[in-house]
């Protein structure tokens, strides 16, 4: 790995480190730094003297308007986060005009159309252009600074559309997706209606097909070219709205967690330069999906900060064939290739053919995302893909944390990586394990709640509108520290392993989705469900319904089945109706009435003796019939929606 940020020590096993200079060749921001001669003092640095890191990062990294006066004004213990307080700065500006000055015909955007072979490449001038044109539309049409526009990529619109009290929404007439199209702006059109606050739907030709078009709605494309192609920006504070993206918690509606500027840009510039090794000319290669965290910090925000050469993937593995991310690999010469283990799972299944038709030697480095990815995923993505060459990063983050988190690099260069372990903290993270008493687990080897003891740029500020839960779910439970919600164990070298979300979240193949929202699809033969993930080989967990009919439930299994499959792909998305469905008499309850869906996880995966202690629940009757039932092998699978 001796190209790999090959100046972090000298090699040949470290030890002797060279002058600090091997550090500031490698990581220009660390310059300055006192004492620091190698990644595990820079780490020691960015802890002890966070406000210097952070400061030295953001001044090198970022583009300011006007300077900020306090690096971060944060306390955990009351959820308070501001960083780079007082700063003025404009994301887009940071993002492309400044690029435009240096390297106008860079490549900034690599459109991966659906179909094969009709990339469409748009240099940092030309997105400038665009971006200008858009912005002046929008204000044109009465978008205001703090306005919130909603784009529309994902499921569960309406919601959103009101909790974030959008007046704008961006769509497109249709999606297209492994050659097949999807009828965007039907779905918009539906969810505007019961939307009163919704003054104007922006929409974008991806198909050639004619929508209706309503008084409310503009054409996009041909409004924005009526536009200047210049547009001023506007000086933004670090700490304004940038964006908001939704994701499930263990109880409730799901959550809009709330990112802004200057800490977020910064923290997902940095994260994509080192951690994926990132260099002038690369072309970076993310695959996930645009709405997801991961497309927000990696496809856009991290990548177009540093100038980057970035892909923007809109098709799936498996089409026109399963060879299709390798041949893009090759067609597009991408360096970094950052994918989810559940599509590095269906493609292991296809066979190792796939990938030798195609020359991945473009390739640098890759990396893994969403969920853990299991040993032999990883041997097959580094032996195969990677042809042994190419350093697996496997990166823990989450939507709060806007950005990689923990990942084997950056790491000395002769550093080890074992599979299937995000093993090493970022800059500034200090990730700590937690006990069930809320005790710091302080022993090396170790494994609890996963924490974060320190604050950092990247991290979320709030829940839209609702802070307290903001608080509640992340701040209360280990004071002073912030809960990711999953759970990690640490060797004793100090490497942590993901074990798993702790809470009532199941991640189908990356997404992730609140037990609780798709027990809300009751139909209405169904008196009560309880909903768990179980393991499924491909899709990481998939899910497990097990509903309680009422009395006077006049229905037919097959029926029952199909009213849940579809009310769940309406209100949630497809990927998260249930593979199994399982009708119980009762469900297993605490004697407050909390469903113990542990106690259905161990049934279900056949785990009889860690069914532990049963005492607590209301009625342990209930776990016999269950368990005596036969489990349904009758899978109805909606195949994988990658
Ligand atoms: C899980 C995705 C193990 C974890 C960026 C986390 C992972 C949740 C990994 C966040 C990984 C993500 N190894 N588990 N490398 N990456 N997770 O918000 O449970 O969609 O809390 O963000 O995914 O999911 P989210």
């Amino acid at each position: 790995f001796f190209f790999f940020l090959g100046g972090w020590g000298v090699g040949g096993g470290g030890g002797v480190l060279g002058a600090g200079g091997k550090v500031a060749a490698v990581m220009p921001e660390a310059a300055g730094f006192q004492g620091v001669t190698d990644r595990a003092t820079l780490q020691e640095f960015s802890h002890a003297h966070s406000d210097s890191f952070w400061a030295a990062m953001a001044n090198h990294r970022l583009t300011w308007t006007s300077a900020y006066d306090t690096v971060q004004d944060c306390d955990l213990r009351r959820g308070k986060v501001k960083w780079f307080v007082g700063g003025k700065l404009n994301v887009s500006v940071n993002c492309l005009d400044r690029h435009v000055l240096t390297c106008p015909d860079r490549v900034a955007l690599i459109w991966e159309r659906d179909e094969p072979g009709a990339e469409v490449k748009v240099t940092y001038r030309e997105l400038l252009e665009m971006t200008c044109r858009l912005g002046n539309l929008l204000r044109r049409r009465g978008v205001k600074k703090g306005d919130c526009v909603t784009i529309y990529i994902s499921d569960a619109l309406a919601e959103r559309i009101r909790d974030a009290n959008s007046s704008t929404v961006i769509t497109v007439n249709q999606g297209v997706r492994g050659g097949k199209m999807i009828d965007l702006k039907k779905t918009v059109d539906a969810a505007v209606d019961t939307c009163p606050n919704v003054r104007q739907v922006f929409v974008a030709m991806r198909t050639e097909t004619p929508v209706v078009m309503k008084d409310r709605d503009v054409a996009m494309e041909e409004e924005m070219a009526h536009e200047e192609a210049v547009c001023e920006p506007a000086a933004m504070d670090s700490e304004d709205v940038l964006f908001m993206l939704y994701t499930s918690g263990s109880t409730g509606k799901p959550k809009g967690l709330v990112h802004t500027q200057a800490g977020y840009l910064l923290y997902a510039s940095l994260t994509h330069k080192y951690v994926f090794d990132y260099h002038d000319g690369d072309v970076f290669g993310c695959v996930a999906d645009i709405g997801w965290i991961t497309g927000h910090s990696y496809c856009v925000y991290g990548p177009l900060a540093n100038g980057a050469t970035t892909v923007l993937f809109e098709s799936t593995p498996i089409y026109p064939d399963p060879g299709r991310y390798w041949e893009t690999v090759q067609r597009l010469q991408i360096n970094q290739f950052y994918g989810a283990p559940t599509a590095i799972r269906l493609l292991l299944k296809y066979g190792d053919q796939w990938v030798h038709k195609y020359d991945r030697s473009s390739l640098k480095t890759l990396g893994s995302v969403g969920e853990p990815i299991n040993t032999e995923a990883w041997e097959w993505y580094h032996k195969v893909v990677g042809d042994g060459r190419c350093p697996i990063v496997d990166t823990w983050w989450q939507t709060e944390t806007g950005g990689i988190c923990i990942a084997p690099r950056p790491s000395d260069p002769d550093a080890e990586i074992v599979p299937g372990m995000a093993m090493r903290p970022f800059f500034g993270i200090k990730p700590v394990l937690v006990d069930n008493e809320g005790e710091e687990l302080t022993s090396k080897s170790a494994s609890g709640a996963l924490c974060i003891a320190q604050p950092w740029p990247g991290m979320a500020r709030t829940i839209h509108n609702n802070h307290q839960r903001f608080i509640e779910t992340y701040c209360q439970p280990f004071p002073g520290y912030f809960f990711t919600g999953d759970g990690a164990s640490r060797t004793e070298e100090g490497y942590y392993q993901i074990t798993g979300r702790l809470d009532d979240v199941i991640n189908v193949s990356g997404h992730r989705i609140g037990t609780a929202e798709i027990e809300d699809n009751h139909c209405s033969a169904v008196a009560e469900s309880a909903v768990i993930g179980y393991t499924h080989d491909i899709k990481g967990q998939g899910v497990y319904a097990f509903v309680v009919l009422k009395k006077e439930a006049d229905i037919t299994e097959p029926e029952l089945r199909q009213q849940l499959k579809d009310s769940v792909s309406k209100s949630i998305a497809k990927y998260a109706s249930p593979d199994y469905i399982q009708i119980a008499q009762r469900l297993p309850k605490t004697r407050s009435g909390k469903i113990m869906r542990r106690v259905l996880r161990n049934v279900v995966e056949r785990d009889l003796e860690g069914l532990g202690d049963l005492s607590t629940l209301d009625d342990p009757t209930a776990v016999q019939e269950i368990i005596q039932a036969p489990l349904k092998g009758s899978l109805y699978c909606h195949f994988l929606d990658l």
